[in-house]
């Protein structure tokens, strides 16, 4: 039976994001993702979901402390920078049984096929086949299976956007292709099909070497960890060439140009006048270096003192993440039971009270039942018939077998009705 899951009504587009609980926040991620999440969870037509991903987590990293700490740094960031975990869905991924839960479910569904075409598995294995190795060695089925979490924690909650950088797309993908997939078998609208929201308009953060700053490459600059020093400390430096720009032409197109694009409404303007504070014959790249802590400092400092008491303040935060994941599981727990019942894991009193209780209860309706066979003159025909095998209705003349199946189901309905 088909019927509709998801909230039809629901007005709000429902955003939702996971962040990997395996690092340090540093200034790309801030740039790339707290900021504008934060940004879009005060629109009041949206509904946003963040979660601390350590399922995930433990795909890549086998350090529980590491987990530990940085899941603590990553709530500690996010609130520090404003995000009121009263207006949003702020919880922890492990708090949500509901998501192992669906994982399941989903995994029957899922391709083993579309998994092997996921680009994290594939860049695995086509690494150990360049080096010779059996092209599963030493990759554990979490990364395998990671693409099918994924989906259960967007799907679990109906995301319409998930913003993400380009290299998750095609996760997002599957999680469509997943949830479309269980809507087929299952024959309903269970699942919302969720769409990659990608932050073109948002600035890819240099790090230190000048690549992009990511933890992969090892060249991030904390948000808030180590405080103002520890930042003092990573631009200053900051690896440049051996030119001494003297303006802010010269020194547009370097890494430090664009670090403070990041935080400058009007990074030429700043720049020129950063250059033109200075003096002139000790200019140079240390004039960006100062002007970078200058800028990054009156975006993010204010944000500073609540970061240190939020993580001094574990506690808190367990609170704040506990009472999130309440609120999340109301959600949840209702979608799973929905699930459930869809797929057949049911609890059997249901069944019990669908039998007639006793004998002399009256069948509900006169069960019928129809047959198409072949006549004579070789046409197609059927019969329909009652539950004592009597027949109520035969008609023949038909071309082939779906024509006269389908003329039989009227045929049925209408005897049905007429009772
Ligand atoms: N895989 C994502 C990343 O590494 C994190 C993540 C886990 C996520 N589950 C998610 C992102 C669901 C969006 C939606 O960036």
């Amino acid at each position: 039976m088909a019927f509709e899951i998801h909230e039809k009504t629901m007005a709000k587009t429902r955003i939702l994001t996971g962040i990997t609980t395996t690092g340090t926040p540093h200034l790309g991620n801030y740039v790339g993702a707290i900021r504008p999440a934060i940004a879009a969870s005060r629109n009041p037509d949206a509904e946003s979901f963040f979660f601390l991903a350590d399922y995930h987590a433990l795909i890549k990293c086998d350090d529980p402390a590491r987990i530990q700490q940085s899941t603590l740094e990553i709530a500690a960031s996010w609130l520090a920078c404003g995000l009121d975990p009263e207006k949003v869905y702020f919880y922890r991924q492990s708090d949500i049984p509901e998501i192992p839960e669906l994982t399941w479910l989903l995994t029957c569904v899922t391709a083993k096929g579309l998994l092997n075409r996921a680009h994290a598995y594939k860049a695995a294995t086509d690494a150990n086949r360049a080096a010779g190795e059996d092209p599963d060695a030493g990759i554990n089925a979490g990364l395998y299976m990671y693409p099918v979490l994924m989906a259960a924690d967007i799907l679990l909650f109906n995301a319409n956007k998930v913003p993400v950088g380009r290299d998750q797309v095609q996760h997002i993908e599957m999680a469509r292709d997943i949830g479309q997939r269980f809507n087929h078998i299952y024959g309903g609208e269970y699942f919302t099909l969720p769409e990659a929201a990608i932050e073109d308009n948002v600035a890819t953060l240099p790090g230190l070497d000048g690549r992009k700053m990511s933890k992969s490459y090892n060249n991030t600059i904390p948000l808030f960890a180590g405080g103002e020093k520890a930042l003092n400390k990573a631009i200053m430096e900051m690896v440049t060439d051996s030119s001494r720009p003297g303006s802010a032409e010269d020194a547009q197109g370097s890494a430090l140009y664009q670090l403070i694009g990041a935080f400058a409404d009007n990074v030429h303007e700043e720049v020129a006048t950063a250059f033109h504070r200075s003096n002139p014959s000790q200019a140079g790249w240390g004039t960006l270096k100062k002007h970078a802590i200058e800028s990054i400092n009156h975006s993010i400092g204010k944000y500073r003192d609540e970061y240190e008491q939020l993580i001094s303040n574990a506690e808190k935060i367990e609170e704040i993440l506990q009472a999130g994941a309440k609120r999340a599981r109301e959600l949840a727990q209702k979608r799973i039971a929905q699930l459930r019942e869809a797929v057949g894991l049911r609890n059997l009193r249901g069944f019990v009270k669908k039998i007639p209780k006793s004998a002399e209860q009256q069948p509900d309706e006169p069960s019928l039942q129809f047959v198409v066979f072949r006549d004579e003159d070789k046409a197609f025909a059927f019969k329909v018939l009652d539950a004592k095998k009597n027949v109520v209705v035969t008609k023949s003349g038909f071309a082939d077998p779906k024509t006269a199946r389908d003329a039989a189901q009227l045929a049925m309905n209408a005897v049905t009705a007429a009772s």
